[in-house]
């Protein structure tokens, strides 16, 4: 049963699970939930994937804010894919102004040791540049009403967001210090929510709980979880027990089938239909224990359908007007 809940006056909203159960999908559609009604919206990614780009079917990202697409009833949703690199060269600029110094640490290779060597600097850089989308101002309003971040995995979750013990080896003072606690507090407030998506499985689901878990060990706001793709059953309760039991009326399969004008091998397609439907009631059975498992994390929860095709501009606004009538945006 979803759960509803409020996210409102959460500006910045991670979207992290294990891979592959729709962290980009669910990102885009928040992001397009959350630009209902004119508001401003900012979806950002960290891992270079381009992924953004592919599922709005757009040319890769620049390092540039860009207009993607608009909200269901006004509203704009602009993308941003962040770059380390670009970012740690704005970083200095901003801080430091390096201007064409910058570019001479470039050909040095400081920037490949900032983004590569020093991967705790590297977050800095990402969630950072993140940050400040957040709080970024224009004539005295915010620039972005929301910013979505399409994050790394549940696995690396926490130490990717944990941007304050990961430069406590590198520096202890000075201005990537005073970054890493000013991300930190804003990541540490009600203004972020961290979104965990899943689909009912063992592992995904093992993962949320996990990721969960440790979230809470360093005080990062965890909001709602996502179950991505979800199944409806396709046979009514006692059935599914029936068909769980093999206790099935194989006569009144034979009669439906006839009756559907199927002559030919009746017999077989009777088998083979009597053992797809005892392995769906199998899953079905088993999705009701992941939920039961996430229903114990007494987060507010939000379901998204398996949607039939791919996943086009249609399919988000679709899967965007689910995540609103929960409550999710
Ligand atoms: N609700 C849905 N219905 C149907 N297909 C979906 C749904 N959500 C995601 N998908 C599809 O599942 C695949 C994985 O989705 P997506 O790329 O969003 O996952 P991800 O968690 O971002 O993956 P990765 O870990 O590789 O970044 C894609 O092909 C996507 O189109
Ligand atoms: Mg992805």
């Amino acid at each position: 049963m979803a759960v509803r809940g409020a996210t409102g006056g959460v500006r910045l909203h991670i979207v992290t699970g294990k891979g592959g159960t729709g962290k980009t999908t669910v990102a885009a559609a928040l992001a397009l939930a959350l630009s209902g009604g004119g508001r401003r919206v900012l979806l950002t990614e960290v891992e270079g994937r381009q992924g953004i780009a592919a599922l709005f079917d757009c040319p890769p990202l620049p390092y540039e804010e860009r207009k993607v697409a608009v909200g269901p009833d006004g509203g704009d949703v602009y993308a941003l894919a962040v770059d380390p690199e670009a970012a740690l060269l704005e970083y200095l600029e901003m801080y430091y102004r390096l201007g064409r110094a910058g570019k001479g640490l470039k050909r040095l290779g400081a920037v490949d040791f900032a983004t590569t060597v020093a991967p705790g600097l590297r977050d800095v850089l990402l969630t950072g540049k993140v940050y400040e989308a957040v709080r970024r101002t224009a004539r005295g309003v915010p620039a972005y009403d929301a910013v979505v971040m399409d994050a790394p995995p549940t696995g690396r979750i926490a130490r990717f967001l944990n941007v304050n013990a990961e430069v406590a080896g590198l520096a202890r003072v000075g201005p990537i210090r005073g970054q890493a606690d000013s991300i930190m507090s804003v990541l540490r407030s009600p203004r972020t929510a961290v979104h965990l998506v899943t689909v009912l499985e063992e592992m995904p689901v093992q993962e949320t709980t996990d990721g969960v878990a440790a979230l809470d060990a360093i005080e990062l706001p965890v909001g709602g979880v996502v179950v991505n793709m979800i199944r409806p059953p396709l046979l009514p309760r006692a059935a599914l027990s029936g068909a769980a039991r093999g206790t099935l009326d194989r006569a009144e399969v034979v009669a439906g089938l006839r009756a559907a004008g199927v002559t030919a091998q009746v017999d077989k397609v009777t088998d083979v239909l009597l053992a797809e439907a005892a392995e769906h009631a199998r899953r079905v059975k088993l999705e009701r224990r992941e939920r039961r498992a996430l229903a114990m994390l007494d987060r507010p929860t939000w379901e998204l359908p398996l949607v039939a095709d791919e996943i086009d501009l249609g399919a988000l606004y679709q899967l965007a007007r689910c995540l609103v009538e929960q409550g999710a945006a």
